[in-house]
């Protein structure tokens, strides 16, 4: 039997939630008083996770008995499809799901997103308890409520907020993750930290690739991250105002990573290089001093965050980003940092300013 390490309570949309951090913490957690009351629970697993963990998942979910059914899922973000999630829903009815039943997803951001979404939607929603195996899913994707589906013209595109009735990161599963996942879910942290979560920031520099990995500091790490944005999205579980500040960076990330056709380019370096030109930003407008860019760039150094510099098409770049924010004209609107922790939201940048601090940062 294994202890929670740290246990965070979210509220959102005028309910809360636990967020159990720990390791090997996955049966325990099963076993709690309202998992207890789902009549039955069809467990959407990453096919991946289960071939690493099958025998630790399996014992796991025995806490369950009968009452639950696993399904597996490829998760490559092509199958966070609109039409995946019919196919997913069609099973709930085959297995007998209804308003007393409950959704668990095991895995990354892509089976939360899409398992999230399918609770949402299962008549008018039941509950999703997330089950983080990624670092990402841990510091970010499981906490807020945001879940959603794919469609072939782009990412998120059928969603909802749905927030869970409870989230348990269970750093055992970190064991497998390969590093390049590892750094997506470090750049996120460090996003929290640069947009206030000071801790986080220091903890990054005091550390590097090795040392970060250490059990309890990652414990830590996740902690702080879920404390963090849990009280950005209880502020603001819309996105009217404040919850704008966790899109630092991921503009321009998210634009180099469609103009890539989402090849060859991981989501935290896309959005590393998004973080280094609105710091980049920042500084040309005096927002920021010399020394307080450097220190956020010197970060993303040392842990290998960013894309290799490369030729690149910066207007087709550009052209990537009016599809996202449909906000464009001779300037369009950021998350800028007035000093480091200290975001600022709906900034216009001038366009021949995007592209001369894009052009140092990325070719
Ligand atoms: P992911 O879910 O795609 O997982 C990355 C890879 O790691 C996959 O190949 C997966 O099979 C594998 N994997 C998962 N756990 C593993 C483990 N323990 N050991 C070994 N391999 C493992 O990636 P992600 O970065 O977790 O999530 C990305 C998704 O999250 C995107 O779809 C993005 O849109 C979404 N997202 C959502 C939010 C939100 O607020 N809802 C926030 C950020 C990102
Ligand atoms: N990942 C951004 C958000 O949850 O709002």
């Amino acid at each position: 039997m294994a202890d929670v390490s740290h246990r965070v309570t979210a509220y959102a949309g005028g309910a809360k939630y636990e967020v159990l951090i720990g390791r090997a913490i996955l049966a325990d957690a099963l076993r709690r008083e309202e998992v207890g009351s789902y009549e039955r629970v069809a467990v959407i697993a990453s096919a991946r996770v289960y071939d690493l963990h099958r025998e630790y998942l399996e014992e796991s979910l025995g806490a369950l008995g009968g009452r639950s059914c696993l399904i597996l899922m490829d998760d490559r973000e092509l199958n966070k499809s609109y039409a995946a999630a019919g196919r997913f829903l069609d099973q709930f009815i085959e297995i007998g799901m209804n308003r007393k039943s409950a959704v668990i997803g095991v895995g990354g951001g892509v089976v939360g997103d899409f398992a999230g979404y399918c609770a949402g939607v299962y008549m008018r929603g039941i509950p999703i308890i997330h089950v983080s195996t990624t670092l990402l899913a841990m510091v970010d994707s499981s906490i807020g409520g945001k879940v959603a589906v794919n469609l072939s013209v782009g990412k998120n595109i059928v969603g909802l907020f749905h927030q869970p009735s409870l989230v348990v990161s269970d750093t055992r599963f970190l064991d497998t993750l390969p590093d390049i996942e590892f750094r997506n879910g470090l750049t996120e942290a460090l996003k929290h930290g640069l947009i206030g979560e000071r801790k986080t920031l220091r903890m990054l520099e005091r550390n590097d690739m090795d040392s970060i990995k250490h059990e309890d500091r990652i414990l830590g790490l996740v902690a702080r991250s879920v404390s963090f944005k849990s009280k950005i999205v209880q502020r603001d579980e819309r996105e009217r105002d404040v919850r704008a500040i966790l899109n630092f960076g991921h503009t321009v990330g998210h634009a180099i990573e469609s103009f890539m056709e989402y090849r060859g380019v991981s989501h935290g370096g896309a959005v590393a290089t998004g973080i280094q030109v609105m710091v980049g930003i920042s500084r040309r407008l005096g927002l920021i001093s010399g020394a307080d860019a450097d220190r956020a760039n010197r970060i993303i150094a040392s842990y290998g965050l960013m894309l290799e510099k490369q030729a690149c098409d910066l207007d087709g770049v550009i052209k990537h980003m009016e599809y996202d924010k449909k906000n464009f004209g001779d300037s369009a609107k950021f998350v800028l940092l007035k000093g480091l922790g200290n975001p600022i939201i709906n900034q216009r940048i001038p366009l021949n300013m995007l592209r001369e601090v894009m052009a140092e940062v990325i070719c």
